[in-house]
């Protein structure tokens, strides 16, 4: 049996279970127009560090969870994500060529086929949400609950209309507060739904939940200035997607807003209060969280 020495290569083996459900997560037996498939499978399959459909496994564990059951309900935010991202890139938004190191979906595809992917991906994260009641027993009420929020922290109110202001946004911003609410919404939400949902295949208690979601948030906003000051001083190779996206498109980040050094700082403080609100639950199981807020601090893709 291979033993996994450093948390990295934990995170790896993670990633390639989530990959080895993913391939399938499309059933073989749906008869599905040829280029739709491949085109869903091209942006799904194309690598990514997995990080959303991790931490439902993760949250799961902790709180004395079965992965295995947790296993759909992870590759559901995953579609959601790669959807996301498939738009995020379309010319009508940030308008790049390559992602997770591959030409982006609507390069290969084109523009009609990139949406319908994105679509289809989008409705099929519900059908996977409710196989964690087909396949692994969780109760329905629990999946219910999962479901809901999934509307919620990917939709108008959450992940969509984060999207939204940061469009809205490109005309100007002049308030921290207004940046704040792009990254909470078009990436924090995301982050919490796969914290939280990992939690109920749990039966988390509300008390869980809420630590759950005061990590997320946390971590997610940390995440996203990690990533727009990778967008500046990144490898792109390594990212796999072009730097200086934000500055070709206008964007009002934090590291334009405060600075790089600041922005650098700001990742410090905030992973560090997503800890502490995580450590203050007294999780039966938290370490492996704990390693990945550090983790994703240092991370340079
Ligand atoms: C990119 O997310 C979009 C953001 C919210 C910053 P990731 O950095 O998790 O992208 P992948 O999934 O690894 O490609
Ligand atoms: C996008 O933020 C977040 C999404 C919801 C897709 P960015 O536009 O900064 O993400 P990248 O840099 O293209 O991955
Ligand atoms: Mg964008
Ligand atoms: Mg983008
Ligand atoms: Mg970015």
């Amino acid at each position: 049996m291979k033993t996994t020495s450093t948390f990295g290569e934990y995170i790896a083996s993670q990633a390639e279970r989530v990959e080895a459900a993913l391939i399938e997560a499309l059933p073989a037996s749906w008869d599905v127009p040829g280029s739709l498939r491949e085109s869903m499978n091209y942006s799904l399959m194309a690598g990514g560090k997995r990080l959303r459909p991790i931490m439902v496994l993760e949250a799961a564990e902790a709180l004395g969870g079965s992965q295995a059951a947790a296993l759909p309900v992870a590759l559901a935010i995953e579609m959601v994500h790669t959807y996301s991202l498939v738009h995020d890139d379309l010319p009508a938004m940030d308008n790049d060529d390559y992602r997770r190191g591959k030409l982006t979906n609507h390069k290969v595809y084109g523009e009609a086929m990139a949406i319908l992917a994105g679509d289809a991906l989008l409705t099929q994260a519900f059908y996977s949400v409710t196989q964690a009641h087909r396949g692994f027993g969780i109760p329905a009420e629990r999946v219910l609950a999962i479901t809901e929020e999934l509307s919620f922290y990917a939709g108008a109110r959450g992940m969509v209309g984060g999207q939204a202001a940061d469009m809205l946004g490109e005309q100007g911003i002049t308030k921290l507060e207004e940046l704040e609410f792009i990254h909470l919404h078009k990436t924090s939400d995301l982050i919490v739904f796969s914290l939280r949902a990992g939690g109920h295949i749990a039966g988390a208690t509300e008390a869980q939940l809420n630590a759950l979601t005061e990590f997320g948030y946390a971590l997610g906003l940390a995440f996203q200035i990690q990533d727009d000051i990778l967008d500046i001083i990144g490898d792109e190779q390594k990212l796999g997607k072009p730097v200086k996206s934000d500055e070709k498109q206008q964007k009002v980040t934090y590291p334009y807003f405060i600075g790089l050094e600041a922005s650098e700082q700001k990742v410090k403080e905030l992973t560090k209060q997503a800890k502490t609100a995580l450590i203050q639950a007294n999780l039966p199981n938290p370490d492996r969280l704990l390693q990945l807020a550090d983790y994703l601090m240092q991370r340079d893709h």
